[in-house]
């Protein structure tokens, strides 16, 4: 019997340097689906027909890259809690009639890393989260969905961080204020980077890990390179670390569930692909 190939997609601009076909591609290979995963390059200004010639070709899903994952939502039909929570789609799923159901994966993926890496994290303190970007979003509505006290979270721009407590936070965040980051560390079970600092070409991420207790996991969602200054200086300290590209996995991962209905993982081979490709 000949099955139907499968098709699903990353739409965004630029898009060559993504990682998400070699993820997606690994699997369905591992698990027996026929078809195949792409990289598509959607401008701006063509998202319409891009997304259209998607559905119209049978593409099971798609995942949403810069700079469309808040522009896809008008597309939507469906939108998944954490996803409306978000503002954003990092995830879609066409529907048998052809309509579209938008998720975001990415909170979910952090938290999946974190707790595979690291299973005994310090749940019992806070986290603190640095940045206040999108990812700092999805990492405070990962982390805000498990058992923590509570979730503080530092930016350079204060009124960043104060909107996303507001926005989702419901009494359970608190804002530090970015030159009292590193007193904040001593109270955290758990420090995550969400900025740009300490990625190739950029500067490095600023934060004295001395008063870290001994049982604090520091996360940089980074992964180029794999190990950053911050993950590095933490490593020296002896402190346990979780770097970026399990998150990268993760919320592809959860992706890969909700298209194909498999669960997938981050094996030993595709760990050896990944850091092979990033280097
Ligand atoms: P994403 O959506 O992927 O999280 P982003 O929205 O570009 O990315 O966010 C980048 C984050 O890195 C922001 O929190 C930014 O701080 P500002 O909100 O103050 O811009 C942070 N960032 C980038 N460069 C920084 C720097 N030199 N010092 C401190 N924070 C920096």
């Amino acid at each position: 019997m000949t099955q139907t190939l499968k098709k699903a997609a990353v739409i965004g601009w630029p898009i060559f340097h993504s990682l998400s076909p070699l993820i997606h591609n690994h699997w369905m290979h591992e698990v027996g689906i026929e078809g195949a995963y792409e990289a598509v390059a959607v401008e701006p200004e063509n998202l319409a027909a891009g997304v259209q010639r998607l559905v119209a070709e049978g593409y099971s899903g798609f995942n949403v890259t810069v700079p469309h994952k808040e522009k896809i939502l008008p597309y939507i039909t469906k939108l998944a809690p954490l996803a409306r929570q978000m503002g954003a789609v990092n995830t879609v799923k066409v529907e048998a009639d052809g309509t579209l159901t938008g998720f975001n994966t990415d909170g979910i993926g952090l938290v999946t890393h974190l707790k595979t890496s690291v299973p005994d994290w310090p749940k019992d303190k806070p986290a603190l989260i640095l940045g206040a970007g999108g990812a700092a979003r999805a990492a405070a509505l990962g982390l805000l969905l498990e058992d923590l006290p509570f979730v503080m979270i530092s930016n350079r721009t204060r009124l960043k961080a104060e909107k996303i407590a507001e926005d989702i936070g419901r009494g359970r965040m608190t804002v530090v204020d970015w030159q009292d980051r590193n007193s904040a560390v001593a109270a955290a079970g758990l420090v995550v980077n969400t900025t740009t600092l300490g990625m190739v070409g950029q500067p490095p991420l600023e934060l004295d890990l001395s008063a870290a207790a001994s049982d604090t996991v520091v996360y940089d969602i980074v992964y180029k390179p794999l190990e950053t200054p911050l993950l590095a200086a933490a490593r020296a300290r002896g402190l346990r670390t979780v770097d970026g590209l399990g998150m990268l996995v993760h919320q592809g991962a959860a992706a890969f569930k909700i298209w194909f209905g498999e669960d997938v993982g981050y094996d030993d081979a595709l760990k050896t692909l990944l850091e092979a490709a990033i280097k």
